[in-house]
């Protein structure tokens, strides 16, 4: 299958055919690329699994462009549940509830309930209309590699296996949604992102029913190994373990790279280094990038530890699993 990068009108109208013909398409979200295929549709759905290799008992998200897209999807919306997606949506967060029986058990790994995303990503959201159905999506990498930031990451993983990626440049966000779980009486942090326990905790606190507390648990799909670099990965506790397993590695002919902030960056001296930027949001838009650009072009990849903190938080439960949990 030759595989098509298209941007604009001509990609919106390409990809809403595909989708409308049963196939999958890439596109850009505000967090990572998205590979998505017609919610209602089980067999085009199970066709997402085919071109990722991702088990299909790892349920996929689904993506709509406005409330009305909820249509169907779901069997109710809680009270909690409507507070926090008017608070958060459209935006990087994805909202677990119960399901509507037309969602095809392939979307959601036979579970009974659906994960619910609403984009704000402009080229999304005018994909997500084009095709006039929900969206099933996960991030468009090959099961296990680092999620795609860019139409770039997309084809060197699916070129070949899927017909067309809408390119809408590089993604802001740069790590995957918040996933929420309100499908349960205690809402549940499955997966931390962009928006934080800490910016819930005001939507949450207000709505008596939720009993306040937001805890953090497993996603099923955090079982599996993710977001995998091809060579060794560790993460670096401080700035001197970082320099020491460098050079250390170096001496091994390992062929080093410090993934870093600016800050960090500074005190390397010439070691080989991707800075990452200074704020919390630029770590986190560039981290897969570099990582990305960190595997083709060394043999040992040490990662700053950017702190257990609000966003960065979130950034460093992927760049953890990245490293297998190495840290030096
Ligand atoms: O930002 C994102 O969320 C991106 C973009 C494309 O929207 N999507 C994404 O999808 O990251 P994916 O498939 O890579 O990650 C979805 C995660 C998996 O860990 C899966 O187990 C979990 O969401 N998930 C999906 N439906 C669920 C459900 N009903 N209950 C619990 N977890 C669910
Ligand atoms: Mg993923």
């Amino acid at each position: 299958m030759r595989t098509v990068v298209l941007k604009g009108e001509d990609a919106l109208k390409k990809g809403a055919e595909l989708i409308a013909s049963g196939e999958v398409v890439a596109f850009p979200t505000e967090t990572v690329y998205g590979l998505g295929a017609d919610a209602f549709n089980g067999e085009a759905v199970k066709k997402i699994f085919a071109a990722k290799g991702r088990p299909s008992d790892n349920p996929l998200i689904v993506h709509v462009a406005d409330a009305d897209g909820l249509e169907g999807l779901v069997s109710g919306i809680p009270e909690g549940a409507r507070a926090v997606m008017e608070k958060f949506m459209p935006g990087p967060l994805t909202v677990i509830m119960k399901k509507s029986a037309k969602v095809p058990d392939s979307v959601t790994a036979g579970l009974d309930t659906v994960g619910i995303r609403m984009p704000s990503h402009p080229v999304a959201r005018a994909f997500i209309r084009a095709c006039g159905t929900p969206i099933a999506a996960p991030s468009a990498n090959r099961s296990t590699h680092i999620s795609p930031t860019s139409a770039e990451h997309v084809f060197e993983d699916m070129d070949g296996r899927i017909p067309l990626i809408i390119d809408g440049g590089e993604c802001e966000v740069g790590i995957e949604s918040t996933i929420i779980d309100m499908s349960t009486d205690v809402p549940t942090i499955l997966r931390p992102g962009a928006i934080t326990a800490e910016m819930f905790a005001d939507v949450l606190g207000a709505v008596r029913t939720f009993k306040g507390k937001v805890v953090v648990a497993k996603a099923p799909g955090m079982k599996y190994k993710h977001y995998a670099p091809s060579c060794e990965t560790v993460v670096a506790l401080g700035t001197e373990s970082a320099k020491t397993a460098y050079d250390e590695a170096e001496k091994q002919g390992k062929k080093p790279l410090i993934i870093a902030s600016s800050r960090v960056c500074d005190a390397l001296g010439e070691r080989t280094r991707i800075d990452v930027g200074s704020t919390d949001e630029e770590i986190c838009r560039n981290i897969y990038a570099a990582l990305h650009k960190a595997e083709k072009i060394a043999g040992f990849i040490i990662c700053e530890h950017f702190g257990d903190k609000g966003i960065c938080g979130s950034v460093m439960n992927r760049v953890m699993k990245s490293a297998g949990g190495k840290t030096v």
